[in-house]
């Protein structure tokens, strides 16, 4: 059994994959027969936290759905097909789709993913307008701005229900830095803010705990690993598509992490791409403060080096060009 997948790392940012709470939570999965979505489900499955899961896909959904159901937890377990959409997606939807492909950068998925992600999102305003949404596909630095507009057509937006997942980043820079300082990655904790692609993902080592130093061309060998963290995947892969288990894991640290906020846990922190006032652009990935009814406040981005300064000004310009292009893509939707 995998009961605790990680240890709590401290006050204030804490991932421990809880399974001491009892709770109530109807989780969905849509985009579940993928190569994250799988192995996803099976650690949503695993989590007492869950009493309802939703699988939902366009291909294979039953088959994934009756081999997960035979696991001994208490989540129930129901596949639908593309029919069924609106039935599948329950209190606490999560969006995961939608097809990775080898050698495509992520401005290449969002003709694929773009009009993927606002049809499901669309049955989601109209079905469960009241779910936490936590937005898996790429280009994620999009996907959430088309989210958003795409929930304010409907009229149902709320910026603190809506997520982009970008917690592999912070998994990686926790990992890297513990390896290169001999911690244990459990005890490691990274911030990493901004967005969810190339220079957008700016890791906060200066407010690493424990605290941690590094010589400039090593921080800037460290960053530049942690940025380019899913092309090592997608290389080592060979053709076998990206990042998928670890993504698996990082999605599901931050739904549980949500869980744990939502059953009235407190202290719960986790960086995420959402609506924000912290810098110029509309959207920014900052530590969160999560709380009952989602975000429950914008902790910032803190003291930081001139090193980290000179990121985001940076990523900036690319941030609000991805942004733009999204909220236009929902504008032109016929
Ligand atoms: N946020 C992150 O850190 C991160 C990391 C890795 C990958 N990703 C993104 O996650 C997404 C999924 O990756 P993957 O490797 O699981 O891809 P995949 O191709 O293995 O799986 C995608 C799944 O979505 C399903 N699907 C396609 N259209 C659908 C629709 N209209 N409705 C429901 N399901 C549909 C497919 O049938 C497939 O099962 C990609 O967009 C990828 O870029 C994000």
């Amino acid at each position: 059994m995998l009961s605790a997948l990680a240890r709590p790392a401290g006050a204030a940012l804490r991932r421990s994959f809880s399974t001491s709470a009892q709770n109530n939570a109807k989780v969905a999965v849509l985009g579940a027969s993928g190569g994250i979505g799988q192995p996803l489900s099976l650690l949503l499955k695993n989590s007492p936290l869950v009493s309802r899961l939703t699988l939902y896909d366009i291909a294979h959904t039953p088959g994934v759905a009756a081999d997960l159901s035979h696991i001994e937890t208490r989540a129930t377990v129901k596949g639908t097909g593309h029919t069924g959409l609106g039935d599948c997606i329950s209190l606490l939807s999560l969006v995961s789709c939608i097809g990775s492909f080898l050698g495509m950068t992520r401005d290449d998925l969002f003709n694929t993913n773009a009009t993927i992600v606002a049809t499901l999102t669309a049955a989601c305003a109209q079905h469960c307008p009241e779910a936490m949404i936590c937005i898996i596909a790429n280009p994620v630095n999009s996907t959430i701005p088309i989210t958003a507009e795409v929930f304010k057509k409907h009229g149902v937006y709320n910026p603190n229900k809506i997520f982009g997942v970008t917690t592999l980043d912070i998994v990686r820079a926790n990992t890297f830095v513990a390896e290169l300082k001999g911690l244990d990655p459990a005890r490691v904790n990274v911030p990493v803010i901004g967005g969810h692609a190339g220079k957008t993902i700016i890791p906060l080592i200066s407010q690493c705990t424990p605290k941690v130093d590094f010589p400039q061309d090593q921080l800037t060998a460290l960053t530049g690993r942690i940025q380019e963290a899913g092309t090592e995947v997608v290389k080592a892969k060979a053709g076998a598509g990206s990042a998928t288990l670890s993504m698996a894991y990082a999605g599901a640290r931050f739904v549980f992490s949500l869980l744990d906020a939502v059953n009235g846990k407190e202290g719960v922190v986790e960086c995420s791409f959402v609506k924000s006032q912290e810098t110029d652009c509309t959207y920014f990935s900052t530590p969160l403060l999560l709380g009952k009814k989602g975000i429950e406040k914008n902790l910032g981005i803190g003291k930081i080096s001139s090193f980290e300064e000179k990121m985001i000004a940076e990523a900036i310009p690319e941030l609000k060009a991805s942004i733009k292009k999204g909220e236009d893509f929902v504008k032109n939707m016929k």
